[in-house]
């Protein structure tokens, strides 16, 4: 069983095919990484599998289910979850309370007062505990707003780790942090436990190669790459079009 098969991806904008044609399998606990210069269809296809966007054609299954045709939040109770290029969170509300209001979304069962009430406690247990856990507690008090982009980021993945998804798609998670900040978001994400599959689009090819156990890489919407860390940077085709002009 593989986490993740995507079989023939494609997808155009108007005239303009953003993805053609790609085809790639993620085993359990792997950590794969994107890669491809910019329009690459990178983000596309994050937005194909977390399903922001039908398929022009194609399919995708999670775990041996076919998802091709479930809508975003069907994906996600299936255990699929993501992070932006932009921060989501609610920026006047505290750090806490954002965590706390993403925990309450990945809460499952039908709605009873009384079972509200005992969740409520178990809920900001759990809220604190990983606030903790990440380190992150200094700042739950703050209004999301007021903490650093960096910060911001790292709030952004815990909250998609918290209702531990089964696969996880991490799109450019360390851009733009200050070079502190990117040992502390790569540690967190190599931290994260090997039950979450995890699909990784990152730029800083030094940090993003050590993170990674297979590499797809994507120039114009296609396919041209896949293999290990040594494979790609022997890769010449690659070499050319991409690590090249980086
Ligand atoms: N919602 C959209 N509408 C129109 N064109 C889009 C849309 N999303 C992506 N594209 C186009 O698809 C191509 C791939 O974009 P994207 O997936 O964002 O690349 P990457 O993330 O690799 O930089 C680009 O040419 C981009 O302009
Ligand atoms: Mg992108």
């Amino acid at each position: 069983m593989s986490a993740l098969d995507i079989q023939s991806l494609s997808r155009s904008f108007g005239g303009v095919s953003a993805l053609s044609n790609v085809s790639f399998t993620v085993e359990p606990g792997e950590r794969r990484l994107i890669i491809g210069p910019n329009g690459a269809g990178k983000t596309t296809l994050f937005n194909l599998l977390s399903g922001i966007f039908a398929p022009s054609a194609g399919r995708l299954s999670l775990f041996d289910q076919d998802v091709t045709a479930l809508a975003m939040h069907e994906r996600a109770r299936l255990g699929l979850a993501r992070t932006f290029q932009i921060t989501q969170l609610f920026p006047r509300l505290s750090v806490l309370d954002n965590v706390l209001l993403a925990l309450q979304t990945g809460h499952r069962g039908a709605w009873s007062p009384l079972r509200s009430m005992r969740s409520q406690h178990a809920l900001y247990e759990r809220a604190q505990q990983l606030l903790a856990q990440w380190q992150l507690d200094p700042i739950a008090g703050q209004q999301a707003r007021a903490i650093s982009y960096g910060e911001q980021r790292q709030v952004d993945l815990m909250l998609a780790m918290a209702n531990t998804p089964r696969v996880l798609l991490l799109d450019e998670p360390m851009a733009g942090l200050s070079a502190a900040e990117v040992v502390r978001v790569s540690g967190m994400i190599r931290s994260l436990p090997r039950s979450t599959t995890i699909l990784l689009i990152e730029h800083d090819m030094d940090v993003a190669f050590d993170l990674a156990d297979q590499i797809t890489v994507l120039h114009q919407g296609r396919k041209i790459a896949e293999g290990d860390g040594p494979a790609i940077r022997a890769d010449a085709q690659v070499n050319e079009i991409y690590l090249g002009v980086d």
